[in-house]
């Protein structure tokens, strides 16, 4: 049986930095940077221009990704993508960043499976564990896992919605899983929900059950108020059960693998709130050298924010070649999860 290991990783931000400022004075929310930067640890946030979809800041990762594997696009066997801020309903991005990716053009085409994984803040991590579960199988040699989204569509950008608007922003992040017959890779993945607490963290555009499953005026023109347009949230039971969720998952992850936190190289946390994370890290005296953060500059980025953090510390040289790495992530649903990787 193979081992299954990153072979590349990579990001993309879009340009266009939105300070804690910015949402004060050019979306006129009543909010300080002091308030934002106290609670969240967050200073600014990217948001993408109109016209532009998640699947088209996932190209641009999935390139980056590819090209650092050292494979060209046409070596991939499958494709992962993970989003809560698809481009459409149906169908998912896989297909779209498939066509993107232009493997679906020439003789050369390439029709790949694509796979959309809808678990939130943890859907990069599923997806990760997916990737590897079909490398270690035999089932693909190199798996492209995607984690992007455009939240600042979707974003209650008022006062009113002040609370979820100030913590997300826009991002990707892409790896390709690789075999290899190398003592090296992901050693395992745990991962875990708790539906009891799935509409704690919600955005129900719709009802499905209900006719019409889009509330209708005398016209026939569908009308989705605002409670249904944008994601609600009880900002302290999940902040609760994301540090009791990620502190569990973690050391689960441990015991499974025999060893202690002092065996980690790098703990890469989801970056949902930079309090969240502090708290593990005191909880669990993480020296914070072996911690590597994001938010401060990107906000929240839901399933981008592991594989964007991989990618920058590889950048940065934080994360390099026979580490000992630790992806934890906690998000809506509940859901959760953790992988060991030796770099
Ligand atoms: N600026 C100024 N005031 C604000 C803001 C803002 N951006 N947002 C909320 N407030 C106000 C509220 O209106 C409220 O005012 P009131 O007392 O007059 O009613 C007051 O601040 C306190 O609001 P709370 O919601 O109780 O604030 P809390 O201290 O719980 O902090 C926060 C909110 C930062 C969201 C916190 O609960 C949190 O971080 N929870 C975790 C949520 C999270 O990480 N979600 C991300 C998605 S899930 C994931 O990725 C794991």
């Amino acid at each position: 049986m193979p081992n299954a290991y990153v072979s590349g990783t990579g990001f993309y931000v879009p340009p266009r930095v939105v300070t804690n400022e910015t949402l004060i004075k050019e979306y006129g929310i009543d909010t300080s940077d002091d308030w934002i930067v106290q609670r969240t640890g967050i200073k600014e946030r990217r948001f993408a221009d109109e016209g532009v979809g998640s699947s088209d800041l996932a190209v641009k990762a999935a390139e980056d990704a590819i090209a650092r594997a050292g494979i060209a696009k046409t070596d991939l066997d499958m494709i992962v993508f993970a989003t809560l801020s698809s481009d459409h309903c149906f169908p998912g991005n896989g297909v779209y960043l498939q066509r993107k990716l232009g493997l679906c053009d020439g003789p050369n085409a390439k029709f790949v499976p694509a796979l959309d994984v809808r678990n939130q803040c943890s859907g990069f991590l599923y997806g990760l564990s997916t990737a590897t579960a079909m490398v270690k199988s035999g089932g693909a040699k190199h798996v492209l896992v995607v984690g992007s989204e455009v939240h600042s569509a979707a974003l209650d950008l008022t006062t009113r919605g002040r609370t979820v608007a100030s913590l997300f922003g826009d991002g990707a992040g892409a790896v390709v899983v690789s075999a290899t017959d190398e003592d090296r890779g992901i050693r395992s993945w745990h991962l875990g929900a708790d539906g009891r607490y799935a509409d704690v963290l919600a955005q129900k555009i719709w009802d499905i059950s209900q006719r019409p499953f889009i509330p209708r005026d005398a016209n026939g023109v569908g009308q989705v108020q605002p409670e249904m347009m944008f994601a609600n949230m009880d900002g302290k039971l999940v902040f609760k059960n994301a540090v009791e969720r990620m502190m569990t998952v973690l050391m689960e992850a441990l015991v499974a693998n025999g060893i202690t936190g002092n065996d980690i190289d790098l703990f890469c946390f989801h970056q949902a709130n930079l309090r969240i994370n502090q708290y593990l890290q005191q909880h669990l005296g993480i020296p914070d050298e072996k911690v590597v953060h994001n938010i401060q500059r990107y906000g929240n980025t839901t399933a981008a924010t592991i594989p964007i953090l991989l990618a920058e510390a590889e950048r940065s040289g934080k994360l390099k070649r026979g580490m000992k790495v630790a992806m934890i992530a906690f998000g809506s649903g509940f859901t959760w999860g953790c992988i060991i990787a030796d770099w």
